[in-house]
């Protein structure tokens, strides 16, 4: 039997998802087309309220539903870059990057992550890539894959950066609900907590963990007037598309509400993977799970005496399970190995025993 570590689709992960739980879009009022750029009160004024949780007060008006984080990123960069400007992205991160800036004709240019017991922003190299001229910073918060979250001390120096250099801030919060061994002063729902123009992205692909139901979300925020004016530019670009179903819109108060269970069972089950792998580590002094504040992946640092190549081609034909090599996410140097945490615990378990095995050998 294969073993994928790579699953990151929490609706192949064994989760128990109400059977009931899109009733909801069958309510008759979907049956009426009324589009609104940003979507309809009632959704963004759903979004709005679930943010509460963490505590962040948002005005619906603040809202703007899309349809996947994905576009949200696109529509950020129509709104804030011309043909061939640069926006700086984090590295390690999320290698979708280099295809969602190209594909709006935008270059991401990589400012540093490093590791010195937690990952934190080398705001050198940060520096360095924004003094070449860029139009926002990126930031993935928990990030993907080494679930880094972004701390207040950072976000002030990011802020500095952004004030002094007129750049935005966009920050994607998708897996913020998942803390795991965070910083006491991470900061959540960054648009609010900013004095630049700044967008906070999220979606029910994650915090609900229903990515089949396109439904994502910016938080937009900042000084009132920036704000206000990123708006309505940015109502142009959502009116053009028109993107969010309206069943789903009808439906996502009930959705973000039911959702909570979903996320608790990905949540509890992704501690209790976390916890495993760190125990099983521990029998490999070789191998080192590395701090994970949040999200659903962990990064694992092997002997680099073979390519990453060669072990998770040795993993495969071994052993037959697959996982993502570090270079996959621009890891600075060999060699690592990121697994995700979705896998039903014994299934999780046995894997990573034996991953752990073979990469010490
Ligand atoms: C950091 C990050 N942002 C965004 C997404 C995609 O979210 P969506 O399904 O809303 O496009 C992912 C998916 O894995 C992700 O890892």
């Amino acid at each position: 039997m294969w073993v994928d570590l790579t699953e990151s689709n929490p609706t192949r992960a064994g989760f128990a998802y109400p059977p009931d739980l899109l009733r909801a879009m069958a309510d008759p009022r979907a049956l009426s087309y009324e589009p609104y750029p940003f979507g309809m009160a009632a959704a963004r004024a759903a979004v709005a309220a679930d943010c509460l949780r963490r505590g962040a007060t948002v005005d619906p008006a603040q809202v703007v539903l899309t349809a996947s984080t994905s576009e949200a990123y696109a529509w950020l960069f129509k709104l804030l870059c011309d043909p061939d400007d640069r926006v700086l992205v984090p590295r390690p991160s999320y290698p979708l990057f280099e295809h969602l800036t190209r594909l709006e004709a935008v270059y991401a240019e990589p400012y540093e992550l490093e590791y010195h017991g937690r990952w934190r922003i080398d705001f050198d190299s940060l520096a360095r890539a924004a003094a070449a001229g860029a139009r926002a910073i990126l930031v993935v918060s928990p990030n993907n894959p080494t679930g880094s979250y972004v701390t207040r001390r950072e976000l002030a120096r990011l802020s500095d950066i952004c004030q002094r250099s007129g750049l935005a801030l966009i920050v994607d919060e998708v897996f913020a609900d998942y803390p795991l061994d965070a910083p006491e002063d991470r900061v959540t729902d960054v648009a609010l907590a900013t004095e630049v123009l700044a967008f906070t992205l999220g979606g029910l692909s994650k915090t609900a963990g229903l990515p089949q139901l396109k439904l994502g979300w910016i938080v937009a925020g900042g000084p009132a007037a920036r704000r206000d004016e990123a708006l309505r530019s940015l109502e142009l670009i959502a009116d053009s598309y028109l993107s969010v179903s309206t069943p789903v819109q009808v439906a996502a108060g009930e959705l973000l509400a039911r959702g909570g269970a979903v996320r608790e069972q990905i949540h509890a089950r992704v501690r209790l993977n976390l916890e495993a792998l760190r125990r099983a580590a521990a029998a490999f002094r070789a191998c080192e799970v590395l701090t994970c504040e949040g999200g659903w992946y962990a990064v694992v640092r092997v002997p680099a005496h073979r390519t990453e190549d060669e072990l998770v081609l040795e993993l495969l034909e071994r052993e037959r399970i697959l996982v993502h090599p570090g270079y996959f996410f621009d890891f600075p140097r060999e060699a690592y190995v990121v697994v995700s945490m979705l896998l039903p615990p014994e299934a999780f378990a046995d894997a990573t025993g034996r991953m752990l095995r073979l990469a010490s050998d």
